[in-house]
């Protein structure tokens, strides 16, 4: 995706998946320091990141989580492109979303982005996650609603928006966060990961009527901000996504 923009945008450069076990962290980030533009972090370093930067965007310190370093003069920024992207890929499908009521299912790093995301576009936002404690820490670390067991159906069926930030669906699609046949009454199931077939979540809420999104707007449009940040040229984003739909198969 980022080669393929690259390319389009007539820049030198080369993106690559550098391999990076945890405990070789803190090396890694030197030698990006010296010799990279900016990097993405992804699974497991985008928290442990945090205490081996320069500098944090003021959403990445709210969010606690970094998909995105830039280099800048030997200093190392980092920036959380997913809130934004998350919202560029809802404008983008045209759905309405301010003044809704949202919840979130899950409280891992993806949930802070979107949740993060929301409400600063004025969204009610509820969080329900397996582990309570976690979604309890969420929601007072951001002001949101926790939702606990007894209280899902409800909150589930009188949403307006459903997002899975869960990974329950990534390795096995035919797997979903909810129990068969409960979905919201109304409105837009996102979720948020991307894999070549639909997963459980979407196809049970295309069979309800309900409008439905998958991850690759948002993994999409984190890309491109990303690509701004490291390059101060906005790429083209049709050929990101043609891009990231061949590799995803
Ligand atoms: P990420 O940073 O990508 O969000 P994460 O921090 O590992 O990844 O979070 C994964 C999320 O998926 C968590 O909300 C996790 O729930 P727990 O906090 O209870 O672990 C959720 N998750 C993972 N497997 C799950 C499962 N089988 N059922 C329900 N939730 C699950």
């Amino acid at each position: 995706m980022h080669q393929a923009a690259l390319r389009a945008a007539g820049l030198e450069g080369s993106y690559r998946a550098l391999e990076t076990p945890p405990p070789l962290l803190q090396a890694r980030l030197e030698e990006v320091r010296r010799a990279f533009a900016g990097v993405n972090v992804t699974i497991p370093h985008k928290e442990s990141v945090l205490e081996y930067l320069d500098e944090l965007s003021p959403e990445a310190a709210a969010i606690g989580a970094v998909n995105t370093i830039v280099c800048q003069q030997g200093r190392l920024i980092g920036y959380n492109t997913d809130a934004l992207g998350f919202i560029s890929g809802l404008e983008e499908a045209g759905i309405a979303y301010r003044n809704k009521k949202a919840l979130v299912l899950g409280a891992g790093g993806a949930a802070r982005a979107v949740a993060y995301a929301l409400k600063q576009e004025g969204v009610h936002v509820a969080v329900y996650n397996r582990t309570t404690e976690r979604a309890r820490a969420l929601c007072a670390a951001m002001g949101l609603h926790l939702v606990t067991e007894p209280l899902l159906e409800t909150a589930v069926r009188s949403c307006d928006l459903l997002v899975n930030t869960t990974s329950v669906g990534l390795n096995d699609p035919t797997r979903s966060p909810l129990p068969p046949g409960l979905l919201p009454r109304a409105g837009v199931v996102v979720d948020i990961i991307y894999h070549p077939q639909t997963t459980r979540l979407l196809l049970e809420a295309q069979q309800a009527g309900l409008v439905t999104l998958g991850g690759l707007p948002m993994l999409v449009w984190q890309g491109a901000r990303a690509f701004e940040l490291w390059t101060g040229v906005k790429p083209d984003v049709r050929v990101m996504y043609a891009a990231a739909q061949a590799g995803l198969g």
